[in-house]
């Protein structure tokens, strides 16, 4: 049977309006609006566009923390509040653990700040490293093609960053050419180990040097890991890790994330 013709139809359902974009904090949000469009977006800097979480952020340690480390000056006006939120939980973590705390590529001390106001007092029993050559990529261990993008980028900053961590006296800044400067000045124990050298081979050498001195279930993170105009880096550290057993966690962030097993390999 035909239908009623007069039967009037029900008018269809409207389709749900866009979200709207909404900034939840300028400080994270960076300038670009183009990625993730009509979306509520909670983050936007540093390569990294996300609508997820970023509650810890605004935590006042973290706050206080991140804002001592960009007072350094060593991140040049960047924004990198979840790279920064990696760095804080794995050294948080690795104060469960034996040894001492190592970074290879220092500048003016942003991420050693950061770890070092973050943590604080957890940090009494232990030192920091520090080691820089507080000048730049060293040539004899850096590509031309390294050299010539970081032109220019870091000049010398040791005086400086000496003085800068001068108020905290576990907190060692070594000026030194990484991978010889750990053969005579790294710690014989280590519980969390940061690598930014921007350089390749010194990180592949760095990480195969103080491998066997880490604690069971210390974190290392590597800077640029995951960034793709660093695909030196990522094939160096990936042939240290094969060697060793062991995988690199890409984040998001760029960075990588490795953790000494608990078990020898
Ligand atoms: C990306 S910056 C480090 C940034 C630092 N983590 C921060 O929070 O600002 C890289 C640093 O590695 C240092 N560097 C590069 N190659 C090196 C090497 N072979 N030995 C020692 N220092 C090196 C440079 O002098 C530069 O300060």
């Amino acid at each position: 049977m035909k239908l009623a013709f007069w039967r009037k139809k029900k008018p269809a359902p409207k389709a749900a309006a866009p979200e709207q974009v909404v900034v939840t904090d300028p400080r994270l949000i960076g300038l670009r609006t183009d990625i993730l469009p009509m979306c509520v977006r909670t983050y936007n800097q540093d390569g990294l566009a996300t609508l997820h979480n970023t509650a810890f952020a605004f935590e006042p340690d973290f706050s206080a923390a991140y804002a001592a480390a960009v007072d350094t000056g060593s991140w040049g006006g960047a924004d990198i509040h979840w790279r920064a939120h990696v760095i804080c939980w794995a050294a948080r973590l690795a104060t469960g653990l034996e040894g001492d705390f190592v970074e290879c590529g220092t500048n003016r001390g942003g991420t050693a700040m950061l770890v070092v106001k973050y943590l604080g007092s957890l940090l009494h029993d232990r030192q920091i490293f520090l080691f820089d050559t507080f000048q730049g990529l060293d040539q004899s261990v850096s590509t031309a093609d390294e050299m010539t993008r970081l032109t220019g980028h870091y000049v010398e900053c040791y005086e400086e960053t000496a003085a800068r961590f001068s108020p905290f006296p576990n907190v060692k800044a070594i000026r030194g050419m990484v991978p010889e400067v750990l053969r005579t000045s790294a710690p014989e124990k280590i519980a969390f180990l940061h690598i930014d050298l921007n350089a390749a081979e010194p990180e592949r050498a760095a990480i195969e040097m103080l491998w066997p001195r880490l604690s069971p279930g210390a974190p290392v993170v590597f800077d640029d890991y995951a960034w793709v105009a660093c695909q030196n880096q990522k094939n160096a550290l990936d042939e240290f890790a094969a060697l060793a057993g062991v995988r690199i966690l890409s984040l998001p962030t760029g960075q990588g994330l490795l953790f000494k097993p608990a078990q020898k390999r």
